[in-house]
């Protein structure tokens, strides 16, 4: 038998974000982002047409939800402020119905005993603010400043881990490169410079986090995807270190050394993809690094030239690599098509570990989707989802051979709480530890999952 026991103050809890939890989309004065106007103007674009107009209601739910994390043995949570919601044009008017609906939140959290971790960014962009470009405009990075600042001013006493983004490559991968979310651009030059931006209002929110002189901590989540080579091909194992510079090291390396790497600069330089910038940009980046790294993990990127062998001088960009899903010996979620590779989340804190000064981290999302997963119900009405106790266990044993190594790893956040609606897949893949029947009032009942993470995270770590 073997024991991990993880250390006393470990946070354990589990992530959600605002548009895919809320509901409440068009009540009490919240504003459109562009996931309530795109669905308006695609409804078939999402899964079974569902839109997040609804989502699991946590709007209207909140208290007995955080009563079951609670119950559910969570010591911190992380949530987003819908940015629409608390300014309803992106900037200027704060909506006094949001500042009570989080306050009510926050309070809740914390009379619970349960550390409220706030992201203030989650693909959520304020219809008003993508109308004049989105992160394309600097403008709206000037305006994300300022609601970053407000929300310190507002919430700053309750709140001592705050995020600025999550995952902030995926809006520029999904909705400027690969036609998957609004605006639905394919566009490089464009996806750099919303990229860039997106770069410089997290520098920015953590400058007005300074400023306000916050006693917190505040830092970002990445999607930090392992990227292997398909082969020990030379062009292969090239391919997978553009790939790292791209879609890791990007914001990685700015976040945490206060500038982006030299050879991602070469790299666009050398294909007229460099964006617009500012001077004053250089000691924004370089001033106002993260206190604290959340890392979201979930599969790696297994990469293959395209074509490279064949045309020696083609440009190493993107659309010249392929994510090689046709490699074979994957060991593949049979509930969704994604891959599992645990030692991924290994691999990453060792990285942290030896190439990013050891910054403090913790895993802030890492879970496995399952689809159609009400065949899994037993006769007494719980879903028997030991598939994904033993996810988290096998993530979780490399989580503790890196904390023995000596990363600096804090806690572990599953993603999900509950069952919530995933953008384009809206319900289709469920991540809950607790299930959501939307055609029973959004019906919570706990998952087996559910109270095997209460053991877990009361008993500080597992046996197997
Ligand atoms: C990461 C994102 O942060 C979250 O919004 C999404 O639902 C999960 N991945 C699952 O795909």
């Amino acid at each position: 038998m073997s024991q991990y026991t993880f250390p006393n103050d470990f946070w354990w809890g589990s992530a959600a974000s605002a548009t895919q939890t809320e509901g409440a989309a068009a009540i009490d004065g919240k504003g459109k982002n562009i996931w309530d106007y795109w669905y308006e103007q695609e409804p078939n674009r999402f899964f079974q047409q569902v839109g997040p107009s609804e989502a699991s209601r946590f709007y209207e739910a909140y208290q007995t939800d955080i009563a079951l994390m609670k119950k559910l043995g969570h010591n911190s949570f992380r949530m987003s402020i819908s940015w629409s919601r608390l300014m309803p044009n992106g900037t200027g008017e704060v909506n006094p119905a949001a500042v009570n609906f989080y306050h009510h939140v926050l309070d809740e959290l914390i009379n619970a005993g349960i550390e409220p971790f706030v992201n203030l960014y989650h693909f959520d962009m304020p219809l008003a603010m993508q109308q004049i470009g989105g992160w394309e405009n600097r403008d709206v990075v000037e305006a994300f400043q300022a609601y970053a600042r407000t929300c310190f001013q507002l919430f700053g006493p309750k709140v001592s881990k705050w995020f600025t983004q999550n995952e902030p490559i995926v809006p520029v991968e999904a909705g400027y490169l690969y036609d998957m979310h609004y605006p639905n651009v394919v566009d490089f030059k464009r996806a750099v410079q919303v990229g860039y931006h997106s770069a410089l209002a997290s520098a920015k929110a953590i400058q007005a986090y300074k400023e306000e002189r916050q006693q917190g901590k505040i830092g970002i989540i990445l999607n930090v995807t392992p990227s292997y080579p398909r082969s020990s091909h030379a062009a292969d194992v090239k391919a997978a270190k553009i790939a790292d510079l791209f879609f890791n090291r990007s914001f990685l390396d700015v976040s945490v050394k206060g500038e982006f790497p030299k050879e991602l600069i070469q790299l666009l330089e050398k294909h007229d993809l460099l964006p617009v910038t500012q001077t004053e940009d250089r000691v924004i980046f370089s001033n106002y690094t993260i206190d604290l790294l959340g890392v979201n993990y979930y599969q790696p990127r297994r990469v293959k030239a395209k074509e490279y062998a064949a045309h020696p001088d083609a440009p190493i960009m993107p659309e010249h690599f392929f994510d090689a899903y046709d490699m074979p010996g994957r060991k593949m979620n049979p509930y969704r098509g994604w891959e599992i590779y645990e030692k991924g989340i290994y691999d990453i804190l060792i990285n942290l570990k030896d190439n990013y000064n050891n910054v403090e981290c913790f895993i802030s999302e890492n879970g496995m989707g399952v689809e159609n997963e009400q065949r899994f119900k037993d006769d007494s009405g719980i879903i028997q989802d030991d598939y994904r106790i033993d996810f988290y266990k096998d993530h979780l044993k490399w989580v503790h051979k890196a904390l023995e190594e000596g990363a600096n790893v804090k806690g572990y956040h599953v993603w999900t709480f509950m069952d919530n609606w995933s953008w384009m897949n809206a319900y289709k893949n469920r991540y809950g530890l607790v299930s959501v029947d939307l055609n029973n009032n959004a019906k919570r009942s706990i998952k087996k999952s559910g109270y095997w993470f209460k053991d877990v995270a009361t008993n500080n770590g597992f046996f197997t």
